[in-house]
Order: C-alpha cells, then sequence, then structure tokens
C-alpha cells in the first residue's frame, strides 16, 4: 500500500519523507488556505521534494476552466496529478487530461457509481472520502470494501486512493480492504507508531538495563 501524505505543509512533508513515508502528496483548495502560501509556489515545492504523484486541485467548475487550470498545473513539475471534482465536467476534463497522459485524481466520491464513472473516464486516482462519510454515520470503508470489488470484477486499473482519512483506524482498515493509496494528514501517519504496551515494554527494559548497570 502506497502511503500519501495529506497536506501542503512543506515541513511536515520533508520529515515524513525523510523516512521513506511519503509516495505521493495530496493538496485541496481547503489545505492550501491552510499553509497560508501562494498556491503554485507550494506545490512547486512540493513536487521538488518529492517524486510521487502531487495532487493539485483544479477550482473552476466547468469544464473549459478545468482544462485551461489543469494544464496550467501540469507546467509546475512531471509529478504532477491534476485533481478534479466528480461532477459531469469534472469527468470529461479527466477524460481529456488521461488521452493526454496526464495524471488525474479524481476527487470528493462518496458513491460506488461514481467511482465506477471515474474509471470509465480513464482516472489515475479515484478519492472515496471516508472521513466525511462516517461524520454523517454512513459507512465511509464499505464504500472502500464495494469500490475494491467493483473494480476487480472488471480489472479496472483506476487506484483506490483512501482519502479523508481521520484516524490510525482508518489506514488499517482501508489497507485490508484494498485500498491502493491512503491520504494522511501528518498526525495520523505519525500516530501509526504508537502503542502503550510499546512505550511501557520500552520503559520496562531501560528501567532493567540500568539496573544492570552495564554499558553497551
Ligand atoms: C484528499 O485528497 C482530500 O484532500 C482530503 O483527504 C479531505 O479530507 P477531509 O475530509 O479531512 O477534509
Amino acid at each position: 500500500m502506497k502511503f500519501f501524505v495529506d497536506t501542503a505543509d512543506v515541513a511536515a512533508i520533508r520529515e515524513l519523507n525523510a523516512l521513506g513515508l511519503v509516495d505521493g502528496v495530496t493538496t485541496n483548495p481547503s489545505l492550501i488556505k491552510k499553509s497560508g502560501r501562494d498556491f503554485k509556489e507550494v506545490v512547486k515545492e512540493i513536487c521538488s521534494e518529492v517524486e510521487g504523484p502531487v495532487s493539485a486541485e483544479v477550482v473552476s467548475t466547468d469544464y473549459d476552466g478545468m482544462i485551461a487550470e489543469g494544464n496550467k498545473l501540469a507546467e509546475i513539475a512531471p509529478n504532477i496529478a491534476i485533481k478534479v471534482p466528480l461532477t459531469w465536467d469534472g469527468l470529461k476534463a479527466c477524460r481529456t487530461f488521461t488521452g493526454e497522459g496526464k495524471k488525474v485524481n479524481v476527487t470528493l466520491c462518496f458513491s460506488a457509481n461514481q467511482a465506477l464513472l471515474a474509471a470509465k473516464a480513464g482516472a489515475t486516482f479515484i478519492s472515496p472520502f471516508i472521513g466525511r462519510l462516517d461524520d454523517l454515520n454512513l459507512d465511509g470503508m464499505q464504500l472502500i470494501q464495494d469500490i475494491r470489488q467493483i473494480y476487480d470484477n472488471y480489472a479496472f486499473e483506476t487506484e483506490i486512493l483512501a482519502a479523508s482519512i481521520r484516524s490510525a483506524n482508518h489506514v488499517s482498515e482501508s489497507a485490508l480492504a484494498g485500498a491502493d493509496v491512503v491520504t494522511c494528514p501528518p498526525a495520523v501517519l505519525q500516530s501509526l507508531v504508537k502503542h502503550p504496551l510499546t512505550d511501557k515494554g520500552l520503559a520496562d527494559f531501560v528501567k532493567d538495563w540500568e539496573a544492570t548497570g552495564q554499558k553497551i
């Protein structure tokens, strides 16, 4: 499973990348706003830090606008994945971009039928939003399972990119459900290392070692 980082915070990306944990990055307009930085400037910086795909989202909602913006974004670096919304115009733009050999991440997916359309449109990635479904008391993980089944039934090559990840459980459950990629906020990625029994076991070992009076 690939780990993408869901952030526009370059320092956080750099730290995780140093551990070899960053297979790609996803951004969205809200994350750009949070960064307080110029969109194209920060995306360019991220692309120079990370070898894998970096998703940069169009903000137009019509086909022509998405094409114009997507082309500008694709010029930033070869590892840009143009992110388009799961709308009719977004799917048309996806088809155009992938026909030109560009990578496309179709975002804001909340149903299996939407994911089926994105695969038919040739999407490189489909982004089902787990956390936002769970927020409504719906089952985000079931959606990942359903898309996995559908894509496998027809050998679609679109990669399932589990998004809107809120917890460590979302990560392991996405892996079990067969998601190809999970995109996590840095804090969730860092939380994967934590287990109280690891902390307790380490504290016990350190204490017992000190009691031996030895040094390595
Ligand atoms: C993914 O590409 C999105 O940027 C992101 O995962 C959305 O997460 P949120 O629902 O926590 O805003």
